[in-house]
């Protein structure tokens, strides 16, 4: 049986092989993932026994403004409605109650988050990567 948590009392390192499935995510260490759990408002993640097979979470000021980010399913449970289960667990997570609007960015999964209700028609979304940034000429890294 799948389950659900909010919960973050789990070894870090559970998250790394469903990252190393997404392009976005790729490379990413225990260190920094741990830290990254930390520092997120409300993770939730999915179980099949003890084996992490999905994640999403949400950065968030609890009142206006809520971002999902790393919606994850691992690619031998997806089509399992996993992935909406996240995502409902998300929108209807009593901490988020008051939240006035949820924004995300998706590359090409635009059809699972309409299936949702979420809508691509209001605004677009724009993004400083450090990475492109630091091959650009004039890029000031400073300490
Ligand atoms: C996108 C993702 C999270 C969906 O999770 P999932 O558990 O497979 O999705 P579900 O089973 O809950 O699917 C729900 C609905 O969305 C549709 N859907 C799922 N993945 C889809 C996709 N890639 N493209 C279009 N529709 C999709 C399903 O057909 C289903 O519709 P239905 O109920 O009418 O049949 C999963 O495919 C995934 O992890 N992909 C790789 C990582 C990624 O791109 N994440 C999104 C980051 S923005």
């Amino acid at each position: 049986m799948i389950t659900y948590t909010d919960r973050k009392n789990f070894d870090p390192a559970a998250l790394l092989p469903i990252f190393e499935q997404s392009p976005w995510a790729l490379g990413r260490t225990v260190a920094e993932t741990a830290r990254m759990v930390l520092s997120t408002d409300l993770l939730i993640t999915a179980w099949d026994d003890g084996r992490l097979i999905g994640c999403g979470r949400v950065l968030t000021d609890y009142v206006y403004r809520a971002s999902i980010w790393d919606v994850v399913v691992d690619s031998a449970y997806q089509g399992q409605d996993i992935g909406t289960e996240i995502i409902h667990q998300i929108l209807n997570h009593s901490s988020l109650q008051r939240v006035e609007l949820f924004w995300l960015c998706t590359r090409d999964k635009q059809a699972f988050y309409e299936t949702l209700g979420f809508s691509a028609k209001e605004q677009t979304g724009m993004v400083w990567d450090r990475r492109k940034q630091r091959e650009s000429p004039g890029y000031d890294e400073r300490a």
